[in-house]
């Protein structure tokens, strides 16, 4: 038996046990994965304690910027995101910090059939969440990713930290209109139900890809307002979940399961 888990505070409404046990019984691993509530000034004891025995984990808010700080080794994608969501104890007991949410997000506009190569993009939001997606896009050769935020000065620095991968630019709310091809929400509006200060020709009605990073039962805020305007179609963040998992389980045990059924299940408990 293997151990894994997910680190966080609070834990206890991850959907990520479930998950990830739904990945085990489908490729007949056995495996433990556990939600692990770290105190807020100790995460460091709470994974150097779980990696006595425990052979990976995930990591959620507010620690992924620590456990970045933490690990001995970094993927590219996480030297670049400056967060880790994915830790695995490599055979020398070193600890290897990765990132799938970005693959995640990519992974599940494949899986929808959208198209990145040749597409221009734009990002609402410029913190944590919103680096952690632009080198795993910017890797499928986008035409150019636009990143819109309240605090301009973010959003440029993101793009000029990023533009040695592919075309970024950065822009403030009242600056845009012309329509894109794709626009992913990437700020945390959406949890207070709120909507950043959109133009309507943003979405062309028809063609234009919205892409939630937020999930709910219900049609997000930002999906209600691509769906007024026509947008061609809309999606939420349960599918990018779901895919940051597998490729972190993919990274764990060298087995890719299958997400669709698992999210088709999770949609089913919303
Ligand atoms: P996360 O880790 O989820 O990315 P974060 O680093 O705090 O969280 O970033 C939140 C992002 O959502 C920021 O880009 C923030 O904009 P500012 O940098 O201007 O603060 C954006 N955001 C939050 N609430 C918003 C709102 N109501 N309208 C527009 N943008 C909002």
């Amino acid at each position: 038996m293997k151990y894994y888990g997910v680190f966080g505070n609070p834990i206890a409404h991850s959907k990520s046990p479930l998950i990830h046990h739904l990945f085990a019984e489908q490729t007949d691993l056995h495996i433990s994965y556990e939600p692990l509530l770290a105190p807020l000034d100790s995460f460091t004891t709470a994974v150097t304690n779980f990696f006595q025995t425990g052979s990976g984990a995930n990591v959620t808010v507010p620690f992924k910027e620590e456990a970045f700080a933490l690990a001995d080794q970094l993927s590219t994608r996480a030297q670049r995101a400056k967060a880790v969501n994915t830790l695995k104890k490599l055979e020398d007991g070193k600890l290897l910090g990765d990132n799938t949410d970005g693959a995640g997000l990519v992974n599940d506009l494949l899986n929808n059939h959208v198209q990145i190569t040749g597409k221009s993009i734009l990002i609402l939001g410029a913190g944590g969440a919103v680096r952690g997606i632009l080198e795993p896009l910017l890797a499928h050769n986008p035409k150019e990713i636009a990143i819109v935020n309240r605090t301009v000065e973010k959003a440029e620095q993101l793009a000029n930290e990023f533009a040695d991968l592919g075309p970024m630019a950065a822009c403030g709310y009242d600056w845009i209109d012309a329509p894109v091809d794709i626009i992913i929400n990437g700020t945390s509006a959406s949890l207070s139900g709120e909507l950043p200060p959109l133009a309507d020709t943003l979405v062309k009605a028809g063609d234009t890809l919205c892409y939630d990073m937020m999930y709910s039962k219900d049609t997000t805020v930002f999906n209600q307002w691509a769906q007024q305007r026509g947008a061609a179609r809309t999606l939420d963040g349960l599918g990018m979940l779901v895919e940051q998992a597998a490729e972190a389980f993919y990274i764990w045990t060298g087995v890719r399961p299958n997400p669709t059924p698992v999210l088709k299940a999770l949609r089913a408990q919303l």
